[in-house]
């Protein structure tokens, strides 16, 4: 009878789920972030080794995927990692990848655990959205972070101000209801690449795990070509952008 019951309730919520799902299609229903927790609760949750299943076995084949579209860049970069927790990504990262490796976390315990394994040219920070002030980055990854954030267009759009023009994003997004806005936005944002979707048959979990990369506006081919006709002609970049910042 428990049985009985325990399955026509995951029948009920999945069929909730889909009728979720195709409101949020049509337009009849918003996408919510499904897991905003205050920051509170993630800094007692690594207080207490809650998120310590992110570094289990059946997480790993998804790094593994976010490790071999890094593997194609042809020299070390660098990277911030949004969301970074305590670091699981730079963990698994061999070093003569990274040139210099940034991690950012809204949740305090997580960052001062990341600190202290003092991993090779890499920082790490209290905070949620990229911050200017810590430079620019060929690769920004967002490794099960987007559907915290109260406002994903604003996040992405900092994202997109701190990376660089051959810039690359990696992301990973565990099925939910509603994910795909999240992926639309990617591809909105930025240059869609490449993306595979993986099913653990352990832990009943499904991501998608996807790269992008900087949209090249008309703005930047000019001043790319600009650029590199300058420093063809004289070897010296163009004054007239230096001064204008840009
Ligand atoms: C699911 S964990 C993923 C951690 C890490 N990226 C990993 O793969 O091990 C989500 C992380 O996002 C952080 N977080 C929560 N809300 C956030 C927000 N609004 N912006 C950025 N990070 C947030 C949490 O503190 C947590 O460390």
């Amino acid at each position: 009878m428990k049985k009985m019951i325990a399955r026509a309730t995951r029948l009920i919520r999945s069929g909730q789920r889909l009728v979720h799902e195709a409101a949020i299609r049509l337009g009849l229903a918003g996408y919510r972030a499904p897991f905003i927790e205050v920051t509170g609760d993630w800094d007692d949750g690594y207080a207490v080794g809650e998120h310590d299943h992110y570094g289990s076995l059946c997480e790993r084949p998804r790094y593994a995927v976010l490790y071999g579209y890094l593997g194609a860049r042809d020299r070390p970069v660098s990277i911030l990692d949004v969301g970074c927790g305590v670091g699981l990504f730079r963990r698994g990262l061999p070093d003569e990848r990274v040139d210099r490796f940034v991690g950012i976390d809204p949740a305090s315990v997580a960052v001062l655990e990341a600190r202290k394994q003092a991993w090779a040219r890499s920082e790490f920070h209290i905070g949620a959205v990229p911050d200017p002030g810590l430079g620019k980055f060929d690769v920004i990854v967002l490794n099960e972070v987007m559907y915290y954030s109260a406002d994903v267009d604003d996040l992405l759009r900092r994202c997109d101000a701190v990376l660089n023009n051959n810039g690359w994003v990696l992301s990973s997004v565990t099925r939910h209801t509603g994910d795909f806005v999240l992926h639309r936005k990617l591809d909105e944002h930025f240059t869609p690449l490449d993306a595979v979707v993986m099913t653990s048959r352990t832990a009943y979990a499904k991501w998608r795990l996807a790269l992008h990369a900087k949209r090249v506006t008309a703005a930047a081919t000019v001043k790319t070509v600009f650029c590199a006709m300058c420093s063809a002609l004289s070897g010296e970049p163009p004054t007239t952008l230096v001064v204008l910042g840009l």
